[in-house]
């Protein structure tokens, strides 16, 4: 468990780390990639050490020193086991990335998610536009394509992240010409397609909601950095801002966190941008974020509406958060609402009125985000604030705790 005695005041400077969600889809990408892939700034996350376990038992020889990692690719398996399907979503991508190194792959679906109900059904009838025959039998898939993946046009009912990167990794090695419209915008797609291109494929349009792919016949590893974390970057930012604090993030892309700026500016904190940095100042109280609704890139990230719900928790007045992505994103709202919150959800709208000060609690995250949303919350109350469920805060996280304690904050995080 994660414990905080606060209140705090954050202060100082702190380098953010590589962003999971282009590392996960980066090393499943590896797979596909004949010889070495080196990606840089890797985080050290339990989810990332998932994704190496997987290479590893398809066949791929993979280490880790610092945050380089290194994987010489080679395949001589195409079955994902079901311990390793269940324990993380993002495992599905290494189907798109599986169909397309050996023609087949084996894999049940991933397991058991917080936040809702989270189908595959996109990534299946996308791959299947693609040619890939997919048989769902007793909770497993049997997906082949044995004379490749064929070019085709699939556009997405909904702009899914997971479901574009699937299809590009499936069709960057296929015949022909794939077009993907409505595909995610997200910055990790471009962060997956820059390093595709490097190793030889031919992507084009990456981050806007037409992606052309010509196929190629295959593709050689290469060195690659993994862009900033802009999920990890406004959880600092909003624990700067509900201690009043004043921090500086290094190794920050700002054109990523521009979708999330409207609510700090709103709460009356100052945010300066500079080259990879970024400088937030917070006012003694913040004033409400107002109006949150998450939407895909470049809209507000459903990542990062629960750290921005901490903040609402003690503003100056009313806040509303409309959550349109998932349909089990307030979790938090209920350790929140412990720590002394006054939050009210009815199915995907919260309703926040701000209290002056929040007070220590138990608590217990249900989610990743959640979970460092109720530490956050936790930097601003007065007295002890203990946070369980730290796995869920791992898998994203690295350091969490060590970085706020840099920053200034008695926290501190135990073996429960
Ligand atoms: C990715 C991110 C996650 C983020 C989410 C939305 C990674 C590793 N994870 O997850 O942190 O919260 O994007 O920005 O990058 N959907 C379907 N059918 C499908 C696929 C998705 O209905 O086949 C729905 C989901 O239930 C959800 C919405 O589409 O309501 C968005 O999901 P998606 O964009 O696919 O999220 P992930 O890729 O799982």
């Amino acid at each position: 468990m994660i414990i905080i005695d606060g209140p705090a005041e954050l202060s100082g400077e702190l380098t953010v780390q590589g962003a999971k969600n282009s590392t996960l889809p980066l090393l499943a990408a590896a797979l596909l990639c004949k010889g070495q892939t080196v990606l840089h700034n890797c985080p050290d996350l339990s989810d990332v050490d998932t994704a190496l376990r997987i290479l590893e038992h398809a066949g791929c020889r993979c280490k880790r020193e610092g945050h380089d990692l290194i994987v010489d690719s080679a395949v001589t398996q195409c079955e994902i086991p079901e311990e390793l399907m269940r324990s993380m979503r993002s495992s599905i991508v290494f189907l798109g990335a599986m169909i397309s190194r050996c023609g087949s792959a084996r894999l049940c679906a991933p397991g058991g998610c917080e936040l809702g109900p989270r189908p595959i059904d996109l990534h299946l009838s996308s791959l299947r536009r693609l040619g890939v025959d997919i048989e769902e039998t007793g909770g497993w898939l049997n997906c082949s394509a044995p004379h490749g993946v064929e070019g085709a046009y699939v556009s997405l009912a909904f702009p899914s992240v997971g479901a574009t990167e699937n299809l590009i990794l499936a069709a960057v090695c296929g015949k022909g010409t794939t077009i993907i419209a409505n595909a995610a915008r997200e910055p990790e797609i471009s962060d997956l397609c820059e390093y595709l291109n490097r190793c030889g494929a031919r992507v084009y349009g990456a981050g806007e909601s037409c992606v052309i792919i010509d196929g190629v016949k295959e593709l050689f590893g290469c060195e690659h950095r993994v862009m900033p974390d802009r999920i990890a970057a406004v959880t600092y930012m909003a624990a700067a801002a509900v201690t009043g604090g004043n921090v500086t993030l290094r190794d920050v892309d700002n054109t990523h966190i521009l979708p999330m700026l409207g609510p700090f500016e709103e709460s009356g904190c100052e945010v300066r941008q500079l080259g990879g940095c970024l400088n937030i100042m917070a006012p003694r109280r913040l004033n409400p974020v107002r109006h949150i609704r998450t939407m895909p890139y470049p809209g507000f990230p459903t990542d990062a509406q629960p750290a921005i719900m901490s903040m609402a928790a003690v503003g100056r007045g009313t806040s509303m958060f409309v959550e349109n992505i998932f349909e089990n994103r307030y979790r938090h709202a209920e350790g929140l609402g412990r720590m002394g919150a006054k939050i009210k959800v009815e199915g995907k709208v919260a309703v926040v009125e701000g209290v002056e000060r929040l007070t220590g609690a138990a608590v217990e995250s249900a989610d990743l985000r959640g979970g460092a949303a109720l530490v956050v919350a936790g930097l601003s109350a007065q007295g002890r604030t203990q946070v369980s469920g730290t796995q869920f805060i791992r898998r994203g996280y690295e350091d969490l705790a060590k970085h706020l304690a840099d920053l200034g904050a008695r926290v501190r995080e135990e073996e429960a």
